[in-house]
């Protein structure tokens, strides 16, 4: 039986709908909101606003769930690898034998960036952002293939695409920033090991390629792969309800996710503990800015729209970040001053009543740096994981015969009607 809210406004009452969720989630149907009242909603930033129903990531801030189509993160990460895992979070079911196999002949297939793109690198400043670039790269994609998505058959062929050429990317961008020649992938490699290979080969010194150390990357990668509405997702979905190509609606998710509040972290993380380390900041000296107001300064790492406990995702990377440092033999102070960090603020009172607790980003660049991957790709990093809930969402979004163009409303607050009077006639001097 439906269910409705009673909003009562100036003498007026009405009843808006109750939309529930699969966990007990539910929404309130503002649509009518408007029309019957002329009001709109106020919410800053989203927080209480829900812009879609979707059925690809769950969370439950409270209790630090996280479940990719109803399978639980640390299901996944033990057990999954990102390429399964992204077939999942992009198709709603775990691949079988026959559909793994195919996914990653044509992730083989597709895995070359065309060669007139890779002219594009070529003209960026040598010290431009990886982030900058690969957005670039991303929307360039569009450029050289332009086919529209008509059938499945089409969206898989795309989906293939990018996940592949993402890493290729990736890699490109980073070989060229340090004047080397670019290392091709290779089809007996898997996914990550193909990464990996294709960042660090060099003729000079072949790459060795380590188990844990493509496990510790898939396991990276999957925990990126989804995480409902953040902001770069919302981004994707609003510049793909006006019906923009998959290639520049990624490209915005990518531009988003560099920001320091949300992709850019990972980065912002290892600058904080570098200071520490290296200027002598001490960890009460950082957690004192963190919480002085007139500092705009805050714990990175730290803090979550939606978790209100302990990042799940966090979890399972601080676990990966030791075990990868330990297979490596690889001392980080930067591990010790992060681990000083957590202990001093998870018992602190202003971090306990402000719910805040590290989130993913808190020890995925110490885990990223030992790997030998540059802090500047960190957030590159991210995205690679992230492009599968992207794609996803993307299409979930395009799909959806509720979704419409996205166009928030507003509360004007900027000068009332007033009449346009000639320069001279306001006194001041002419052009
Ligand atoms: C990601 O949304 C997602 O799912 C994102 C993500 C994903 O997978 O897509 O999980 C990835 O972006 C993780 C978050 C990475 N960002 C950081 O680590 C940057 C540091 N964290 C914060 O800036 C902050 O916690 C946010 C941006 C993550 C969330 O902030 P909100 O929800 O907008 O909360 P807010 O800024 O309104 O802060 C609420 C209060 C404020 O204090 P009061 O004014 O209420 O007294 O908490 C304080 C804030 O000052 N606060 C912090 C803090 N985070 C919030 N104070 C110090 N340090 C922090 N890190």
């Amino acid at each position: 039986m439906e269910k409705f809210a009673t909003l009562t406004i100036g003498g007026q009452t009405m009843e808006l709908p109750i939309v529930e969720g699969v966990e007990g989630d539910s929404a309130i149907d503002i649509r009518m909101l408007r029309q019957k009242t002329g009001f709109v909603t106020y919410d800053p930033g989203y927080g209480n606003t829900g812009s879609c129903k979707s059925t690809i990531a769950y969370m439950d801030g409270e209790k630090g769930i996280l479940r990719y189509r109803g399978y639980d993160i640390e299901e996944l990460a033990e057990n999954s690898s990102f390429v399964e895992t992204a077939y999942l979070v992009i198709n709603g079911e775990l691949p079988g034998r026959e559909e793994l196999n195919r996914t990653s002949v044509l992730l083989n297939d597709h895995s070359l960036v065309h060669e007139d793109m890779q002219n594009f690198y070529q003209n960026f400043p040598r010290a431009s952002h990886p982030m900058g670039i690969l957005s670039a790269m991303v929307n360039a994609l569009r450029s050289f293939y332009p086919e529209l998505i008509t059938s499945d058959k089409d969206f898989e062929e795309v989906y293939v695409r990018l996940i592949s050429k993402i890493r290729t990317m990736a890699s490109i961008s980073y070989k060229i920033s340090r004047g080397h020649k670019v290392e091709y992938p290779r089809p007996d490699y898997t996914y990550c090991a193909n990464f990996l290979n294709m960042m660090f080969n060099t003729p000079v010194k072949p790459y060795i390629l380590r188990k844990e150390i493509v496990r510790a990357l898939n396991v990276f990668w999957i925990l990126h792969a989804d995480h409902e509405q953040n902001c770069s997702t919302a981004v994707v979905r609003a510049v793909g309800s006006a019906r923009t190509n998959i290639y520049a609606s990624i490209s915005a998710g990518i531009s988003a996710l560099w920001g320091d509040l949300h992709g850019g972290a990972n980065q912002a993380v290892i600058q904080m503990l570098s200071d520490i380390h290296e200027k002598g900041a001490s960890v009460e000296d950082i957690i004192r800015r963190a919480k002085d107001k007139s500092d705009p300064f805050r714990l990175m790492g730290f803090g979550h729209r939606v978790y209100k406990t302990y990042d799940p995702r966090a979890k399972i990377m601080k676990k990966n970040c030791h075990e990868v440092l330990a297979r490596l033999k690889y001392k980080d102070p930067l591990l010790d001053i992060a681990l000083k960090l957590e202990e001093v603020a998870v018992s602190d009172p202003y971090f306990v009543d402000h719910n805040l607790y590290p989130n993913v980003d808190f020890y995925s660049g110490i885990m990223l740096r030992a790997m030998g991957i540059p802090t500047n790709m960190f957030t590159v990093m991210f995205a690679i994981g992230r492009l599968p809930g992207w794609i996803a969402q993307w299409r979930e979004n395009t799909q959806d015969p509720e979704q419409r163009l996205t166009r928030p409303r507003q509360v004007y607050s900027g000068c009332p009607r007033r009449p346009y009077v000639p320069i001279d006639g306001r006194g001041e001097g002419t052009w």
